[in-house]
């Protein structure tokens, strides 16, 4: 299955843009940016049909033969398990680089000729990289699709397409929604792709964070014009009770230079059950996890606590999306 499409050093390899004519087959993901409207309801339809499949018969041979190398740069527990447990269930399997260390990466390989290596042994490649552009890079040199499983404090692609999803399951449409993200929205790459996606839709936007931590203003422009609605704050009293989806999220300690400005910033916001007492009866609290005393753990058994869900349904869109890049879907 070579592709022509992903082996080239200048010429754009990226689907941007309405890419509904053309199949995902052979394609990276790197950028929520690559995604259309209608991108978006294929792959949750894919999605949805992968959970009732799972639900029906576990694991069925739609990729029998498919070989993922998961290559993880950074700790990962959700994503890179998921990517596993996906390629598992859909019959195909699955070269584990959890630890870099153990690998020829701590005998100083570039990360070109690592995926170079990989992609003779495998179909399909997810990376997560503590570095910015890492995933682009990546795609530069591969020939097979990478999948980008976050890329230093740039963009995490698959985990806002498994947000969105669950905004969908969890709520129904997305048009008409006031969500608002809460915590690192400086470092933390789930909210980049997050707010991107949203984007697309119908929304009104609300962004609590401490000064230091705010909305990168790239993205703030990008919003501005998309003509997207937004507020920032730094504290959550008046974005809550309008809010239908509460995205809550780590401070990404690893991210920063100096500790002292962590420990100034640690803990600033922990949604207990009385903070929820001024949310909505069907408000959607996310968490794209870790979390590490964000939200209570008295929590966990609020309806409206929907991380342990959303982590579940990010199998099935890994799935889908496994599904269209290597050719079945
Ligand atoms: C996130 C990440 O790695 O960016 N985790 C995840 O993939 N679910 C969020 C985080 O680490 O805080």
């Amino acid at each position: 299955m070579k592709n022509t499409e992903n082996k080239n050093n200048s010429s754009p390899h990226l689907p941007f843009g309405d890419q509904r004519t053309a199949p995902w087959y052979g394609k990276s993901i790197i950028s929520v940016k690559q995604f259309s409207k209608g991108d978006l309801k294929y792959i949750f339809e894919v999605a949805h049909e992968m959970r009732e499949m799972v639900g029906r018969v576990g694991t069925f041979d739609l990729l029998k033969g498919k070989i993922l190398a998961n290559l993880f740069y950074e700790p990962s527990t959700r994503t890179a398990s998921s990517f596993t447990a996906a390629m598992e269930r859909l019959g195909g399997s699955v070269i584990p680089i959890n630890e870099v260390k153990y690998s020829s990466v701590a005998k100083g390989e570039s990360l070109p000729d690592t995926i170079r290596s990989l992609e003779c042994y495998s179909d399909v490649i997810v990376l997560r990289h503590p570095d910015l552009g890492a995933s682009q890079l990546a795609a530069q040199y591969a020939r097979k699709p990478i999948i980008n499983a976050g890329d230093g404090i740039g963009e995490h692609p698959t985990q806002a397409l498994l947000d969105l999803f669950t905004i969908i399951v969890e709520r129904g449409p997305v048009d008409g929604c006031t969500v608002t993200m809460l915590g690192d929205l400086k470092y933390g790459r789930t909210v980049h792709s997050l707010s991107r996606l949203l984007s697309l839709y119908d929304v009104k936007l609300n962004f609590v964070s401490p000064d230091i931590l705010s909305l990168p203003r790239e993205i703030i422009s990008e919003l501005q014009e998309q003509k997207i609605p937004f507020q920032e704050f730094t504290d959550l009293d008046s974005a809550l009770p309008d809010s239908d989806v509460l995205y809550v999220t780590r401070v990404q300690k690893e991210r920063f230079e100096d500790p002292q400005e962590y420990e100034k910033v640690r803990g600033t916001y922990i949604i207990s059950k009385q903070t929820l007492e001024k949310a909505k009866e069907d408000l959607v609290l996310m968490h794209p996890l870790p979390r590490v005393g964000e939200i209570s753990m008295d929590l966990d058994d609020d309806p409206r606590a929907a991380y342990f869900r959303q982590m579940e349904y990010g199998m099935y869109v890994r799935m889908a999306l496994l599904a269209m890049v290597l050719g079945k879907a």
